[in-house]
C-alpha cells in the first residue's frame, strides 16, 4: 500500500449529537490508522481544540462502537471565532490553530451539520487543512443526498406515529406530532409519509389553518373518526410567515434553543379552537436523536468515514464527503459551508404524499 500523504488527524464532533457518529468515528480511524496516519481525539468539539483537551485514538478505541448512540468525543456547539470564555465571547480561531499545528495535525476531520461545516471553512481560511462529514437529523446539508443521523430519527419518529394511530384511533382524536429539523421539513415530511400522517405541516410550505381543517372535517364526514398531524418544529403559519417577513427584529441566533411554547401546542390549540375536535400533542424531542443507529445509517457512516481516509490517504483537503446516488464523492467545502437544503417545491416526496391524500397544508401547484 503506497504511504498516506497524511502523518496525523484530529477528529472532532460538533453540533447537535445523533446516532450513526460513533459508526463514522470508527470509519475515519480505522481506515486512517490502517494507512498508518496517527488519530487524535478531540472532545467536545471545537471547544476541546482551543482548551486542547485531546486524546491519542489507537484501534481499541474505535472498536465494539459501531452500534453505540451519540458521540464518544463529546460534542458541543460552540463556534471558535465566537467561545464564551467564562462569560466573555472571544474569537478563539488563531489558538484553535495554534493547538491543532502544536499537537502536528496535518488535517482537521469535523463531523457535524450546517454549524460545522461553516466553522470548519473559517477554520481552513485562517490556515488549517480540513475535512467534513455530514452529521445532523435535519438532513439540511447542501452537496449531499443525505446526511448520517437521519434515517435512524426518521425511523424512531415513524415508530411513534405509528403508537399515536391506534391511541388517537381509539379516541376518536387529533394528535399532532411535533418533529425535529430545525428549519427544514425533511424530518417530518418523511416519518409523515413513512407513519402515514393525514396532515404534514412543513415550514417549507407555511399552512393555511382553514385548509387544513377542511381536511380534517372531511375525513370526519368520511368516518374517519382520527387523525394524526406531523408538524416539523419549524412549520409556521400563512399569516406568521407574512409577519416574519415584514418584522425588523434582528434575526435570533439559529442555534441557540428558546423555551417558547412547542410548535406541536400551539398547532394542537389553533385545530381545536377552529375544528371543535378534541385534539392532543406530542413532542418528540431529543428522544428522536438518541439510542442506537440504523443498518442504513451504520452503512452509510461507514462508507463516508472510510471514504475520508482514502481522500486522506490521497492528500485531499478541504471537501466534505457527500453521497451522490449510489457514490461517496469530495465536494469543495467553498460549495457546502454557509447553504441550507430545506424540501424544494415540487420535490418527489412532496407529491407521494399528495397522491395519498395527505394534506400539506395548503393547496400546491402540482395539485
Ligand atoms: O440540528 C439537530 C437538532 O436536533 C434540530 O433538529 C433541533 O432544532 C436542534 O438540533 C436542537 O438542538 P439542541 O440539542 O441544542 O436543543
Amino acid at each position: 500500500m503506497a504511504k498516506s500523504k497524511t502523518s496525523c488527524i484530529g477528529i472532532l464532533t460538533s453540533g447537535g449529537d445523533c446516532p450513526g457518529l460513533n459508526a463514522a468515528i470508527r470509519g475515519v480511524a480505522k481506515a486512517a490508522l490502517g494507512q498508518g496516519t496517527k488519530v487524535i481525539g478531540i472532545q467536545d468539539g471545537f471547544r476541546g481544540l482551543v482548551e486542547n483537551r485531546i486524546m491519542n485514538l489507537e484501534d481499541k478505541d474505535v472498536s465494539g462502537i459501531l452500534t453505540h448512540g451519540g458521540t464518544f468525543l463529546g460534542s458541543s456547539r460552540d463556534k471558535p471565532h465566537k467561545m464564551d470564555m467564562g462569560g466573555q465571547i472571544m474569537d478563539m480561531t488563531a489558538v484553535a490553530v495554534a493547538n491543532a499545528r502544536k499537537n502536528h495535525i496535518d488535517c482537521l476531520v469535523c463531523l457535524g451539520g450546517n454549524g460545522t461545516q461553516k466553522n470548519a471553512m473559517r477554520l481552513h481560511e485562517a490556515g488549517l487543512n480540513v475535512l467534513t462529514l455530514p452529521k445532523t437529523i435535519d438532513n439540511d446539508v447542501a452537496g449531499t443526498d443525505i446526511t448520517f443521523g437521519f434515517d435512524s430519527s426518521m425511523a424512531i419518529a415513524t415508530e411513534a406515529i405509528d403508537r399515536l394511530h391506534t391511541t388517537a384511533s381509539s379516541h376518536h382524536r387529533a394528535i399532532v406530532c411535533e418533529i425535529m429539523g430545525h428549519r427544514a421539513g425533511w424530518l417530518a415530511l418523511g416519518a409523515g409519509i413513512a407513519g402515514g400522517a393525514d396532515v404534514i405541516l412543513l415550514p417549507e410550505i407555511p399552512y393555511d389553518l382553514d385548509f387544513v381543517v377542511a381536511h380534517l372535517k372531511a375525513r370526519r364526514h368520511h368516518n374517519k373518526r382520527f387523525s394524526i398531524i406531523a408538524v416539523a418544529e419549524g412549520a409556521i403559519s400563512k399569516a406568521d410567515a407574512e409577519k416574519k417577513k415584514k418584522a425588523t427584529a434582528p434575526k435570533k441566533d439559529d442555534d441557540k434553543f428558546t423555551f417558547e411554547e412547542p410548535t406541536a401546542s400551539r398547532i394542537a390549540r389553533e385545530i381545536q379552537q377552529a375544528a371543535g375536535i378534541e385534539v392532543r400533542f406530542t413532542s418528540l424531542g431529543h428522544v428522536q436523536r438518541g439510542g442506537t443507529p440504523t443498518a442504513t445509517d451504520r452503512l452509510l457512516c461507514t462508507r463516508m468515514g472510510t471514504k475520508a481516509g482514502e481522500l486522506l490517504a490521497d492528500g485531499i483537503y478541504n471537501v466534505m464527503v457527500g453521497l451522490k446516488g449510489e457514490v461517496c464523492v469530495a465536494v469543495p467545502l467553498a460549495e457546502v459551508a454557509g447553504q441550507t437544503k430545506t424540501v424544494p417545491m415540487g420535490h418527489r416526496w412532496l407529491k407521494t404524499a399528495a397522491l395519498v391524500d395527505t394534506c400539506l397544508g395548503d393547496k400546491l401547484d402540482f395539485q
